[in-house]
């Protein structure tokens, strides 16, 4: 194993914790306000949050959008350049504070964003970010990662930098209380997702690695089980396993995957469909594809996770095991369900894949390119 790995951004953790921002934001910073469609009005957050930026110069932006668009975020980094904005503050999913890492990097950058995006331009410089998470899922809340959907070409875009990590997260399981259950579905199978990405690879005896990687993932299992989003415990444990899930310390220094997520974006960015449930359709797939290669790990995950006696068909089996855990918590798990019933259908998508000269090398193994994107699809119908 050979890594370096650092996560310096501050977590505060738990009710009322919205307060300690103003320990984290400097006086004297200017500060850009950014949030979604307005769910933090409705919540309380909204009020908190301006009542903790009472003594900062601070403006707001809305608007935000679930998968941000980057038509959307140009508008923020264009106000942000306007006012001289120098702190950005995004309160909200993932998808708001993914836009806010591009607006941070695009504002100390003269050329377009966009090059930021597909990673034609690497971010030399970007402006302090902090976080305020209303929703637990991506984990990017604590880590370099962002993806942005540029909605003339319907392309969703993934770029990463440690500069625009957040400086600190704030992670308050009360701002769960609102979400609709789908959220919450969606957040514990893209936490769910991201673990496997990680762990489901080959075994390369990382045991550190492998035993937390299982812990989160019985973790969330359980809280599917028991799912219960007025009680505390409930929301404190999701909360803190989604951020886990992908803060960077599980696939630091062992192999991982990724490309459910590759391939997942294409859905999203061509049917719209949520990001977690491209992962729940794609992932079964995907796995059955590349049975061979993850036979070990999905082995392992079979009897450590889901408690499955050895048996000549226990990876088969961890597969089936890994669909029905989605299906129970009504995700969709083939094409059909989100209304791609048939070949006929596919083919316009399957058009749109080829399209794409940047979905190649995939994988662990860097053997999912676009032909064999397009046999997961095919299966996945
Ligand atoms: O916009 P508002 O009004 O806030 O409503 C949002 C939005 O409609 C709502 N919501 C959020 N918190 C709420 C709430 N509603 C009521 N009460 C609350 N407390 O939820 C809806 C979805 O929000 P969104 O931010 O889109 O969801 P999520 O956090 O799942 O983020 C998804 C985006 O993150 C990307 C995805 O691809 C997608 O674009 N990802 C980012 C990653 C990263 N940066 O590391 C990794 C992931 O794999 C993922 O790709
Ligand atoms: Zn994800």
């Amino acid at each position: 194993m050979l890594f370096s790995f650092q996560n310096p951004t501050a977590i505060f953790f738990g009710r009322g914790q919205i307060s300690a921002i103003t320990d984290q934001i400097p006086e004297n910073a200017r500060v850009l306000l950014a949030y979604g469609g307005g769910s933090i009005k409705k919540n309380g957050v909204y009020n908190q949050v301006t009542k903790a930026l009472h003594k900062y110069q601070w403006q707001e932006f809305s608007g935000i959008e679930p998968n941000p668009h980057y038509e959307t975020l140009l508008e923020a980094i264009a106000l942000v350049k306007e006012e001289k904005l120098d702190y950005i503050l995004a309160v909200g999913g993932g998808s708001v504070v993914d836009g806010c890492k591009l607006i941070a990097a695009a504002c100390c950058y003269e050329g377009e964003p966009w090059d930021i995006v597909t990673r034609k331009t690497p971010v030399e410089k970007a402006l302090p970010l902090g976080c305020i998470l209303t929703l637990p899922a991506t984990g990017s809340e604590s880590n370099g990662n962002s993806v942005v959907t540029k909605m003339a070409t319907r392309e969703k875009r993934a770029f990463g930098s440690p500069l625009v990590r957040p400086q600190f997260a704030v992670l308050d399981p009360d701002t769960m209380k609102t979400l609709p259950e789908r959220q919450l579905r969606n957040g514990i199978v893209d936490a769910f997702v991201h673990i496997c990405e990680q762990y489901l690879t080959y075994p390369v005896e990382a045991m550190v690695h492998d035993g937390y990687a299982e812990t989160l993932l019985k973790t969330l299992i359980k809280l599917a089980n028991s799912f219960d989003q007025q009680d505390d415990e409930w929301r404190e444990n999701l909360m803190l396993a989604a951020n886990q899930a992908l803060n960077g310390f599980l696939g630091a220094g062992v192999p991982t995957d990724w490309a459910t997520h590759g391939i997942g974006h294409e859905i999203t960015a061509y049917y719209g469909t949520d990001h977690a449930a491209t992962l729940s359709i794609v992932q079964p797939s995907l796995l059955r594809a590349q049975l061979k290669q993850k036979r070990g790990k999905l082995r392992q995950m079979g009897r450590n996770v889901f408690g499955l006696h050895e048996n000549p068909f226990l990876a088969e089996q961890t597969i089936d095991a890994i669909e029905n855990f989605y299906n129970k918590l009504h995700m969709p798990t083939r094409l059909s369900h989100i209304g791609v019933g048939n070949n006929e259908q596919l083919k316009p998508f399957l058009k749109t894949i080829d399209s794409r000269d940047y979905l190649h090398d995939m994988g662990e193994h860097a053997n999912i390119s676009q032909k064999e994107i397009k046999e997961i699809l095919v299966h996945a119908l």
